[in-house]
């Protein structure tokens, strides 16, 4: 696979296959999490010539994530693609407000400027469409920040073909942001095919399923109230065991090819047409470094046929939660 940096759309940003997803080190996905983890584990990908770190501003109810970026970083910001959004908070309670309206955008972005030490973003998403206003409002905001520098590229997450079409009548948009993975392809349908047409770069997420196609999750997880994965369907009786089952199924193909799981998961995602970057997110240097090497993983027809195979023995999986 080449891994050159890839052109984000018709924006002067590029970036590499692989990227850091750095939502798990705001410790809101599970406990454990201290700052000299989650520092250690930016400073580990940086090392291992990870250079897309995607944060967001509502990562960690006092943007821990984006903290932890920049004391990870120690004056290598230069040599990173800095992705944030804005568009989701949370108000007190742990409760997720979507709010897309112009001023709290601005707001949110000097905020998280000020949190990254810096003066830009190299990638600025709308999180996601405020369902209140008219999209166009969200992205006019964009635009402005655009044109004063304090992002270098524009991205849409979670939006629908008519949200991005929308957004990109107003604002100049660079990458769109959606989950993806072997088992969550509804990208596939509209979103992709409306991306390559349009030169828009497809960024995915959760292409571990939250941790599920890592392959070290037991049978009978339980997940504590503090983890947020326990509200997903993926992670919930039947549907957490078919998706166990689809691991297992994964075993023998990774150790044909001698790879990791993660690894082989991630090279296929990598590898699916039209996906420009793969955000992975890891809670451990241990676990960068191991994802670090995932597109060293050399699948052949062999695998890929095996795979399609294990996909289409565990049939469609239950929807998504919202955002
Ligand atoms: N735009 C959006 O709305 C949106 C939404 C979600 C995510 N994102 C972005 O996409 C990124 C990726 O999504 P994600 O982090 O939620 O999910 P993910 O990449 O599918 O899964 C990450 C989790 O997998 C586990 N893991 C990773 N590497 C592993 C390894 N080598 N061995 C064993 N376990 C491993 C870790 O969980 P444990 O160690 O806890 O088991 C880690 O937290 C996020 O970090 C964020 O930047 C964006």
């Amino acid at each position: 696979m080449n891994t050159q940096p890839r052109p984000l759309g018709n924006s002067p940003v590029a970036v590499g296959p692989l990227g850091l997803g750095c939502w798990p080190l705001a410790g809101m996905t599970r406990e454990g999490i201290t700052p000299e983890a989650a520092l250690a584990t930016v400073a580990a990908a940086v090392d291992a010539g990870i250079m897309h770190l995607d944060t967001a501003y509502c990562y960690g109810e006092q943007g821990e994530s984006e903290r932890a970026i920049r004391a990870g970083l120690r004056g290598r910001r230069d040599r990173v693609i800095l992705a944030g959004k804005c568009g989701i908070h949370w108000e007190p309670g742990r409760t997720q407000c979507v709010d897309g309206r112009p001023t709290r955008l601005r707001r949110e972005v000097d905020e998280s400027l000020a949190r990254l030490g810096t003066d830009r973003l190299d990638l600025l998403y709308l999180h996601a469409p405020d369902p209140t206003i008219p999209i166009e409002e969200s992205a006019g905001a964009l635009r402005g920040l655009l044109k004063a520098g304090k992002a270098r590229a524009i991205g849409g997450s979670n939006m629908t073909v008519a949200q991005l079409e929308r957004f990109s009548a107003e604002c100049p948009l660079a990458a769109c942001q959606m989950p993806y993975n072997m088992l969550q392809r509804g990208i596939e349908d509209a979103i992709l095919p409306w991306c390559r047409r349009n030169q828009v770069a497809m960024v995915v997420y959760w292409p571990l399923m939250k941790g599920l196609l890592a392959g070290r999750m037991h049978r009978g997880r339980v997940f504590s109230a503090s983890d947020s994965r326990h509200k997903y369907p993926m992670f919930n009786g039947a549907e957490f065991e078919r998706n166990l089952d689809f691991v297992d199924a994964l075993r023998p193909i990774a150790a044909r090819l001698q790879c990791d799981l993660p690894d082989l998961v991630l090279a296929w995602t990598a590898e699916q047409d039209g996906i420009t970057s793969v955000l992975f997110g890891a809670t451990s240097p241990d676990q960068v470094l191991a994802n670090a090497q995932a597109l060293a993983c050399d699948l052949d027809d062999e695998a890929r046929a095996a795979i399609r195979l294990a996909i289409a023995e565990r049939g469609p999986v239950a929807g998504r939660r919202a955002v």
